[in-house]
């Protein structure tokens, strides 16, 4: 397995800004059972932990010793949308998929094996495109499935429109993943300005999201995980510059590019 996906990474600073909204400076117990203080970390504009049971589509991916790599989104019953650079070049016994866990430390909800994976076959690396893969279950999810955009949902798209990224990924750049599932609004970012920040985006395969000034934005272990707005799949983790840095916005998959080609792999 590729290192980059074993990385842990998350919702940049969620934790930071349930802290300092609680008003508390609390230590979070790091995967290397020591403590790290939050309240280091930068001020955060927006996020928060949310419940799975609002969002009962959004599950994470597990080696079989069941650690937490990356996200995914339910798109049928027994098929699961995730970025491709999260299982490309994955046997299908190596992944499996937790749905209904909000926190990780629970046995909520279910494991299901995968029985297929299937990858774009354009994927070559997050930075190129295609960052898409389908994965098929053992068994059909209780879980209500997300709708994917289409090519009729242009709007979805427009610059400055907010969206939702969720995950279990690092709560900082260069931090640990997170225990539960957090939530945080980011902006869309026209065509324009993410080839700014990143001369390899291309407008047909990619989509951005993220405030100018950074702060809010997926992390490492988030990859794979939706993006959503109006409640539609517009995006899927895919990569970036760091976490939440200034005019680096989160890179994300775009959904609607590559609808027929996921639609055909969920069957009908
Ligand atoms: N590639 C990362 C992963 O494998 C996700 C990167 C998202 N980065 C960002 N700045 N939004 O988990």
């Amino acid at each position: 397995m590729a290192d980059t996906k074993r990385r842990t990474w998350s919702i940049a600073g969620l934790l930071a800004a349930a802290t300092l909204s609680s008003g508390l400076l609390t230590t979070t117990a790091n995967a290397a059972g020591g403590e790290t203080s939050e309240a280091k970390a930068p001020p955060i504009v927006g996020g928060q932990p949310v419940k799975i049971a609002e969002h009962p589509w959004v599950v994470y991916l597990t080696d079989p010793q069941g650690n937490q790599f990356c996200g995914g989104t339910v798109a049928k019953a027994n098929k699961i949308v995730t970025a491709a650079h999260c299982v490309s070049g994955e046997k299908p016994e190596s992944v499996q998929v937790v749905a209904g866990r909000e926190d990780k430390k629970t046995t909520e909800g279910t494991v299901a094996k995968v029985t297929g994976i299937w990858v774009h076959p354009g994927f070559q690396n997050a930075n190129s495109g295609a960052d898409v893969a389908v994965l098929t279950l053992d068994q059909a999810l209780p879980q209500q499935p997300l709708a994917l955009a289409g090519k009729e949902d242009g709007s979805l798209y427009e610059a400055g429109k907010m969206s939702s990224v969720l995950g279990w990924g690092a709560t900082a750049e260069g931090g640990q993943a997170s225990q539960t599932l957090q939530k945080a609004e980011v902006p869309l970012v026209s065509d324009q300005e993410c080839l700014k920040a990143y001369p390899q985006y291309k407008s047909d395969a990619m989509i951005c999201a993220g405030f100018p000034q950074g702060g809010v934005d997926s992390c490492q272990g988030d990859s794979g995980g939706p993006l959503v707005v109006d409640n539609k799949l517009v995006g899927i983790v895919s990569t970036g510059n760091g976490c939440a840095r200034p005019n680096a916005p989160g890179i994300y998959t775009r959904v609607s590019a590559y609808h027929d080609d996921v639609q055909a792999q969920l069957g009908s």
